[in-house]
Parts: structure tokens; C-alpha cells; sequence
């Protein structure tokens, strides 16, 4: 964990004060690898040319690979580069080399990158990771992921990403672990230890940067990089507590976000950056900008210009300019005019070394060349994991009749083109992966040695192709549709105004329908879809989620039958867009939804989720009974017994929520205090144990008090966050 000796301190100090002022804003300085030549327009605009289709992606990777790029190799050899965003470990080593041998003081490099979920071996995306309710799994790919990209001179991963989001048109609900506040808080400590944790040499572990730092889930209307306004509870209750969590898990870096917070920016809010992170929870490493975002100040409207908002965002704590050169070009004179105090810039900079420092830099810069070979093929150990990771996140939406798992046997229609892409089941952010790794959903089926044949059909932009349906509807006994997004439909700046599945896809699933024969949809998406159509016309439905490399082998093992699922829901799933934002843990309304038409309720679309957060179906069933919640000291001593009622054997999720009923703020209606996976053979019953420590029980007031309410409490234990058991317990405090 991210922790110095004194001796380190000590170096750390003693080093500082051998700095120069330039040296000192250089640690502060990160840049980007800049484009600065081979073509006639400005990088920015040769990515929107890209973006908006003047040209297409292989033109654009064509004039990238005769771009000179500009490393910044003078800046670096005079100490005024402290990190940079690189992923090439011959590279790496030769800027290190500079660093550390021809600039003054030796400094190391530091390089970051956007290592969200994998580094070559790409695993789930997060909100699809998140549904396997397993801690011990998010960190052992969070291990796996931090030896990959060290070994490779990443040393610093911009990840995890804890930004809980309850508004699915958002795309980057894609990158993070979904709603809930405890499960974000689980999934973020898990990635902490996961990153950080295995220290024993310096290949093993990278430093983590939690983001984005803070709130920007909740932008307005689900719109990227859109305001934000909330009140003081509700930040403390809901946003901030995944950060705090991992915060005092040990985490060495964070990242600020794009938003702004009730009119301040997060990239110059001194309440969020000095009174809360560095102040209040003494955290001890230091804190990036978002790329660009301290020139974004100036749009904003809350800086006059560039060096007025350098000065804002160093006075608030913001340790490091991603990108814009701001500090390097400005802050020097800053501190000279008086605006910023030199605390601040020794204060920014001692951070800066000390992680440099943990992270073992200062004595071993290098990537050594033996760890720089690349794997030819992904060794087992890499590709079981990323299996196994997939095949816990997919969730079971909707069986009737049990057509899942396909019987031995059945010839089954493969179709949908996202069924034969082995890129789209990738997902958003991730940059080292290789399409050889990737093992399409064709090729899944193929590899278990099913008996199908695939036809293209139809995609997420595509027309359909008629004679394709025709096949499909005449060859299977049953048929998969694999329908959803493209992966560039989440992630960042990927929002969408309307998420249902796009384009013809519906038309093509009404096709199959017509033929009378089970039709499965097989989902490929990066956020909750609105799927209020297919709910009630498909009668098999199974959320796949962007899975990574590993995606093809793990669906195909849970439509067979070779492995049963157990992943649940980590965001709500809307019947219509318009219900967004949804999340089963929102505040008590003076009139609950119901059915008379004065409660909280849409006239279309009444109140609650299609699929509720913590959902998921078994090939088997489970049933709850004799929920107890006993008094027992320091805690709530509660237990459930759950039978495993089918004839197969399963694995559930069995949650516990709470409800503060009378508080002197409004609280949410559920909120979840725990979780435990437990295996049942058929007919199996286990009693199982869940603790609810008092001190969890309280929440913040505006203030950023914790307070601890004597009164009424409801427990709820279930296999979702709607059908639970329920037990009143009054406390006192
Ligand atoms: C912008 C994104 O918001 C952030 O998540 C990412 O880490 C940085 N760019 C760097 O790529």
C-alpha cells in the first residue's frame, strides 16, 4: 500500500531542496505525446475528421504511422517533464534514460495510462465486472493487470474509475461499477489492493489513480462532461464514499474530473481537493488533472485565461497539469507575482517524489529487457482468468420455459454480425490488446463444438440482409440473436440520447420471432439498455455486457450449460430511456410510487426498474426464508437460510440492504450493506450469515457529519434489491 519509510521522507526532502523552481513545475508538468508533423492539420482536428467520418479509422492510422511525434526529449533532459503517457517499454526506457542520466537531478519518469479494464489480457468492463459481486476476482484482476503493463513501463494505471452513475444515457457508466455506493466502495478497495498490493518487487505493482475525483457520474441529463449540481448529503452519502474507501485502502494517485460541482470546477475545487481529500481524509499522494481540463477552466467561464486558471487549480490542490502545458508555461511567473505561494508548489512536488519514490523509480527506472519481451500468444494462466471473469459477469435477464441451456443437440442459428466481431467484445478503453487474443462469440461456439451455422443479418448500424434472416429462421432449432451496442457507443463522449438497441436490430428479432421457433437474445452493450420491447416479446435474454478477449468462450460455456450464471445487476435497467436516471437506492418521495396515479410514478412507465439492480436469473431458483436480525453489540448479527430449489447446482448473490425509516434527513428507500456468494447443490439449503456493523448504519449530513440516528431500522436480505425478505429492529445508538 502506498505508504513511505522515514528514510524514503527523508530522501524525498532532501532531494527537494535541491530544486529549482523550473525543476519544480516540470514534476508538475505531464505531457502527452505530441503529433507534430506529417500531415497539414492540427492533431485535435484530424481526430475529428476522424470522429465525424471525413476520413475513415484506417486513413487515420495510416497518416498517424508517418506523424513525427515529439517526445519532448529537450524538455525531459531539462527537468521540466515529470510524467508522460507512453505504452512503448522500448521507449519508455530510452526517455527514462534521459531522465534519470542527462537531466540534473536524475528524476524518473513517471508513465500513465488508461489501463481500465486489462492491459494486453482485457477483462470485463467494469459495470459488467462489478455484477459478480466478488471482490477476491476484481483484485486478482487488477494483479493480473498491473504485472502486464509494468513489465511494459506503464508504472502508473489511471484506474480504477469509481464514479457511481445512475443515468445509463451516460457512456461512461460503461467504465465504472454501477450504482451503488457499497458495491463501488468494495469493487474500488478490491482494485486498490489488486494494483497496488503485491510489492515484493517492483514488476509487480503499479499506482492506482482513483477517478474521476468527484461527482461526475450525476452529469446533468447523462451528457459527457455536462454540469453537476447536488447537495452536500447527497455528495458525501453517494459519490464521495468510494473514494474515501479507497482513499484508506492506500491509494497513491487521483484524478479530478471534468465536471463542474455546484458552479465549481472539480479541477479547481478547493472545497473537494484541499478541505475534503487532502485535509479532511489526509490523503497522502498527489492529485492529476483530467486531460486538458485546466485550460477547460477558461471555457468554463471561472478563469479569465490560461495562467489565471493554473493559478486557481494549484491553489486548490491540483497537483499535476495533464496536457496543457499551463503550469510549465505560467505558473513560474505566478509564484513570482505572489498568486501562488511556494507551499503550494513544495507541497505538490514533494507528493509528486514520494510516489515516484514507493514506486521503487529511483532504483530501478528501467524496464529490464527481459520482462520487455511480449507474450506470441496469451500464456493460460492470463486467458483462464479472463474466462473466468467473463463468465461470472453475464447475466441472466429472462428464461422462460427454460430454453436456456441449449440442449445437446439442438441445432441452433447463430446470428447478428456482433456474434462474429472479435473486436467489438473488447469494449471501451483499452489500448494493448491484440485481435489474435480475441475469441469471438462464432468463435466460442465453434471452440465448444456446438452444432450451429452463423448468419451476419444484421448489426448495430447495419441494414438487414434479408436472404441472411431467411437462412437463419430455416437451418436452427432454436436461434441466438446477438444484438447491442458497438463498443464506440459507451465510453467517453458517447452518450446517447435513446438507449434502445440501435438501429434494425428489433426488426431482425421480430423476424425470428415470427418463425415460432425460441429465440435467444444474447446482449453485447456497454451500459443498461432500455429494453421494454424485448422484455416482454423475447423469451430468452442474456446480458453479455463488452466481456474482453475472452468473451466468445465464456458465452458459449453459459448458453450450453457448461457453466451456470450467477452474475446480478450492477445498474438498474429502465423499460424506456426516459425513466433515466433510475437506481433502486433513491430518497423516500412524500408519495411512493404505486398505482394510484398522485404518487411518484410515469404515466407510460410507471416506477420501477425493468430489471432492478442486484438482479439475475440461474438455471436453477432460490428461495429465502427466516430472516433474523439480532441485536449484537457493535452489530446487527443477521441470517437468512436460502434453498437451492432446481435441479441443477448454482451460485447466489444473497444481499443485504437496510432502510434508515425515520432520520432527520430524507434517506433512500434501500441500501445495500453486504453481500455473500454461496454455492447450493440441487435441493441444497444453507443457512448463511451476513454482519451489519452499527457504525455503517449512519449517514452525512450537509455538513460532512456522520451521524448515527437512534430509531426505526428495516433489514432486507434477497437475491435482488426488489423481492427481499424484510425485519424491523429499533437501535439506539
Ligand atoms: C480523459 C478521461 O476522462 C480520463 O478518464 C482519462 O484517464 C484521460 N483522458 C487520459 O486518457
Amino acid at each position: 500500500m502506498y505508504r513511505l519509510t522515514d528514510e524514503q521522507k527523508a530522501k524525498v526532502k532532501e532531494l527537494l531542496s535541491q530544486m529549482t523552481l523550473d525543476e519544480k513545475i516540470g514534476q508538475m508538468n505531464q505531457e502527452s505525446v505530441s503529433i507534430v508533423g506529417g500531415f497539414d492539420v492540427p492533431f485535435e482536428e484530424l481526430i475529428e475528421m476522424m470522429t465525424d467520418g471525413r476520413i475513415t479509422q484506417d486513413e487515420f492510422e495510416k497518416i498517424m504511422s508517418t506523424a513525427e511525434q515529439d517526445y519532448h526529449e529537450d524538455d525531459i533532459r531539462a527537468g521540466l517533464v515529470g510524467s508522460l503517457m507512453v505504452q512503448d517499454p522500448e521507449k519508455c526506457n530510452e526517455l527514462q534514460k534521459i531522465a534519470v542520466e542527462e537531466s540534473r537531478l536524475g528524476i524518473p519518469l513517471m508513465f500513465g495510462l488508461d489501463v481500465i479494464h486489462g492491459y494486453r489480457t482485457v477483462y470485463p468492463i467494469a459495470i459488467a465486472e462489478a455484477g459478480a459481486f466478488e471482490p477476491e476476482l476484481f483484485e486478482r484482476t487488477a494483479r493480473m493487470a498491473a504485472k502486464e503493463s509494468r513489465t511494459q513501463g506503464v508504472n502508473w494505471h489511471f484506474a480504477p474509475m469509481l464514479d457511481v452513475a445512475r443515468d445509463a444515457r451516460w457512456g461512461r457508466v460503461s467504465e465504472g461499477p454501477g450504482e451503488d455506493p457499497y458495491l463501488v466502495s468494495q469493487f474500488a478497495k478490491a482494485k486498490i489492493r489488486g494494483l497496488q498490493g503485491d510489492m515484493s518487487s517492483t514488476e509487480n505493482y503499479v499506482a492506482a489513480c482513483l477517478k474521476h475525483y468527484v461527482a461526475y457520474g450525476a452529469c446533468e441529463s447523462g451528457r459527457d462532461y455536462n454540469t453537476v449540481s447536488m447537495a452536500n448529503s447527497m455528495l458525501y452519502n453517494a459519490y464521495l464514499p468510494p473514494f474515501k474507501a479507497a482513499v484508506e485502502e492506500g491509494a497513491a494517485t487521483v484524478m479530478a474530473s471534468f465536471n463542474d460541482l455546484n458552479g465549481v470546477p472539480c479541477t479547481v475545487n478547493e472545497f473537494t481537493l484541499r478541505h475534503i481529500l487532502k485535509d479532511s481524509w489526509q490523503f497522502p499522494g498527489f492529485v492529476v488533472s483530467d486531460a486538458n481540463a485546466i485550460r477547460e477552466c477558461v471555457s468554463h467561464g471561472i478563469a479569465a485565461d490560461e495562467a489565471e486558471a493554473g493559478v486557481e487549480a494549484a491553489n486548490a490542490g491540483m497537483d499535476i497539469d495533464m496536457g496543457t502545458q499551463i503550469y510549465k508555461k505560467t505558473l513560474k511567473q505566478s509564484v513570482e507575482d505572489g498568486k501562488v505561494p511556494m507551499s503550494v508548489i513544495d507541497e505538490a512536488v514533494e507528493r509528486i517524489l514520494s510516489v515516484k519514490m514507493w514506486l521503487g523509480l529511483f532504483e530501478h527506472p528501467y524496464v529490464p529487457q527481459e520482462a520487455m519481451k511480449r507474450y506470441e500468444v496469451l500464456p493460460k494462466e492470463h486467458t483462464d482468468l479472463a474466462r473466468e471473469a467473463a463468465e461470472k459477469s453475464i447475466v441472466l435477464l429472462k428464461n422462460d420455459g427454460g430454453i436456456l441451456p441449449l440442449g445437446k443437440g439442438q441445432k441452433i442459428s447463430l446470428a447478428g454480425q456482433l456474434a462474429d466481431n472479435r473486436e467489438e467484445i473488447i469494449g471501451a478503453w483499452a489500448m494493448s490488446w491484440r485481435p489474435d487474443d480475441c475469441v469471438s462469440i462464432r468463435q466460442g461456439l465453434e471452440n465448444a463444438g456446438a452444432e450451429f451455422e452463423y448468419f451476419s443479418c444484421c448489426g448495430p448500424e447495419a441494414e438487414i440482409n434479408e436472404e441472411d434472416v431467411e437462412k437463419a429462421c430455416a437451418y436452427g432449432d432454436v436461434i441466438v440473436a446477438v444484438v447491442g451496442e458497438l463498443d464506440s457507443m459507451s465510453g467517453e463522449a458517447s452518450s446517447r440520447a435513446d438507449i434502445t438497441i440501435p438501429g434494425k436490430q428489433q426488426e431482425m428479432l421480430k423476424r425470428f420471432l415470427a418463425t415460432g421457433k425460441p429465440v435467444v437474445a444474447v446482449l453485447m452493450n456497454g451500459r443498461p439498455l432500455a429494453l421494454k420491447w424485448e422484455a416482454e416479446n423475447v423469451p430468452a435474454i442474456l446480458e453479455c455486457w463488452h466481456l474482453g478477449v475472452q468473451m466468445g468462450n465464456a458465452v458459449a460455456n453459459v448458453l450450453l450449460g457448461n457453466k451456470v450464471p450467477e452474475g446480478k445487476l450492477a445498474s438498474s435497467f429502465p423499460a424506456v430511456t426516459g425513466m433515466c436516471p433510475i437506481y433502486y437506492n433513491h430518497p423516500s418521495t412524500g408519495r411512493p410510487g404505486g398505482r394510484s396515479k398522485f404518487t411518484s410514478r410515469y404515466l407510460d412507465a410507471g416506477f420501477e426498474a425493468l430489471y432492478p439492480f442486484g438482479y439475475g436469473l440461474s438455471y436453477t431458483t432460490f428461495t429465502y426464508d427466516g430472516l433474523e436480525a439480532a441485536d449484537a453489540g457493535d452489530s446487527l448479527a443477521v441470517t437468512v437460510g436460502v434453498t437451492n430449489t432446481g435441479d441443477s447446482a448454482g451460485v447466489e448473490t444473497v444481499q443485504l440492504y437496510m432502510q434508515d425509516v425515520t432520520a432527520s434527513i430524507v434517506r433512500p428507500v434501500k441500501e445495500l450493506k453486504g453481500f455473500a456468494k454461496v454455492s447450493l447443490a440441487p435441493g441444497e439449503k444453507k443457512q448463511v450469515s451476513l454482519t451489519l456493523n452499527k457504525k455503517d448504519m449512519g449517514f452525512y449530513k450537509d455538513s460532512g457529519e456522520y451521524v448515527l440516528e437512534d430509531g426505526l431500522f428495516r433489514v432486507y436480505v434477497g437475491g435482488n434489491s426488489k423481492d427481499c425478505l424484510m425485519k424491523e429492529i429499533t437501535l439506539t445508538f
